[in-house]
């Protein structure tokens, strides 16, 4: 485990949201006996302190910039905030040497206001790589490129944003080389430019938590099954040549049409990745329907169910330091927009926290009371 001092007790110590717990509705004689949804649901940010976790979500500075509801869920709810979009290297440089750096800084400017952290998500991934620095890169294999860019974001951010997703989906055991997916980095620098961004993102951010992140662990499928040992042995691969790796992501973009969970396999890939000695974050949490059949109260309970089953297996490690879902209401989820959504009139997806008018919904109580398991 990683010298500094640890993340989470960083996050325990800050004083957040004021708790909203029961205690605070009282049923005055003659009231109906439902009480207001919203003040009977216990915060997340509370349930998952109390274990020394903490709780996130994925948001766009623009979209709590104009809803309400979404600013009032997030300020009760989150410890931590993602940046959905706004970090990607192909949103910070959309034009080589253009710069647009207001989305993270406003999220950054709400997140201090409000005693939250920020996660940095993230500093590499293929399909947030902006065309022109792909281009240079497989033409020129010129390694300044990838130097400028971390040094520009982590001389920016790092002394404020101290846990990194450092770099995003470098797995691929389908069309991969030995596990590793062919992307432009790959291409350009081969398979050790992991440990080399590693070894600068240090540099640049010695205090900073520093993390793989990736997707596809969940089910008991070959692929999902292969992808597992992938994670580990990359885990192990960099722990082995000293490359300085503090954790790993889970995304867990859970889907309903993928079976059963795969309990054991993901209790195996967890306990292997902590021996390597690396903490675990579920970075990307929700559901993704299968069919939308059924009333929204029994699609609802699905995605709580799956999501209990998900989070008993994973917070059964006191290693597992965080939950980040992606996204706080279904009114903003990627699961509702193209191409995940087939077409307009589509139902929107449910699996998040809060339907999309910003009432909690089955899983947010299931994430409650996981989040307050004893590890
Ligand atoms: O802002 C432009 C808009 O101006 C334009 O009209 C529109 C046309 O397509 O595109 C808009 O940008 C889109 C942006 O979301 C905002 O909606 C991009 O095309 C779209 O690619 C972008 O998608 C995001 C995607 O990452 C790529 O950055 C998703 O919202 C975001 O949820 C998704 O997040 C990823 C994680 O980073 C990594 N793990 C998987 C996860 C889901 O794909």
């Amino acid at each position: 485990m990683s010298p500094r001092p640890s993340r989470r007790a960083l996050i325990g110590a800050a004083a957040l949201t004021p708790a909203l717990g029961l205690a605070a509705w009282r049923r005055p004689e003659g009231a109906p006996l439902d009480p207001p949804t919203m003040t009977t649901v216990a915060t997340l940010a509370d349930a998952a302190r109390a274990q020394g976790r903490y709780y996130g979500a994925a948001v766009r500075a623009e979209q709590l910039r104009e809803n309400a509801g979404l600013r009032a869920a997030v300020l009760r709810d989150c410890q931590v905030l993602t940046p959905e979009i706004h970090l990607k290297w192909n949103s910070l440089e959309w034009r080589k040497g253009e710069f647009n750096f207001a989305p993270v800084d406003d999220l950054l400017a709400f997140s201090q206001r409000h005693g939250m952290e920020v996660r940095g998500h993230t500093l590499l991934w293929d399909q947030g790589t902006p065309g022109w620095a792909r281009q240079d890169m497989l033409q020129r294999r010129d390694w300044s490129l990838m130097s400028g860019h971390l040094e520009r974001v982590l001389k920016r951010y790092a002394p404020r944003i101290t846990d990194w997703d450092v770099i995003n989906e470098p797995i691929d055991t389908e069309a991969g080389a030995a596990g590793l997916r062919r992307n432009v980095f790959h291409q350009a620098f081969g398979p050790t430019y992991i440990e080399r961004v590693l070894e600068e993102a240090r540099a640049h951010a010695p205090q900073a938590h520093l993390v793989i992140n990736d997707y596809g662990f969940e089910y008991d499928n070959p692929v999902d099954q292969a992808r597992r040992k992938a994670i580990v042995a990359l885990a192990r691969r960099l722990r082995a040549s000293g490359a300085p790796l503090d954790g790993i992501g889970v995304q867990a973009h859970l889907d309903l049409s993928k079976g059963p969970l795969a309990v054991e396999g993901l209790r195996d890939m967890t306990r292997r990745l902590i021996d390597e000695g690396l903490e675990v974050t579920i970075t990307e949490l929700d559901v993704k329907e299968s069919s939308f059949h059924g009333s929204a109260a029994a699609r609802d309970q699905k995605v709580a169910d799956e999501t209990r089953r998900y989070l008993e297996t994973m917070l059964a490690f006191p290693q597992v330091r965080g939950v980040v879902t992606w996204g706080l209401s279904d009114r903003f989820s990627w699961l509702s927009e193209p191409p995940q959504r087939l077409h307009a009139d589509a139902p929107l997806n449910r699996g998040l926290p809060y339907d999309a008018d910003y009432r909690p919904k089955a899983m947010h109580h299931a994430l409650s009371e996981a989040l307050r398991l004893t590890a």
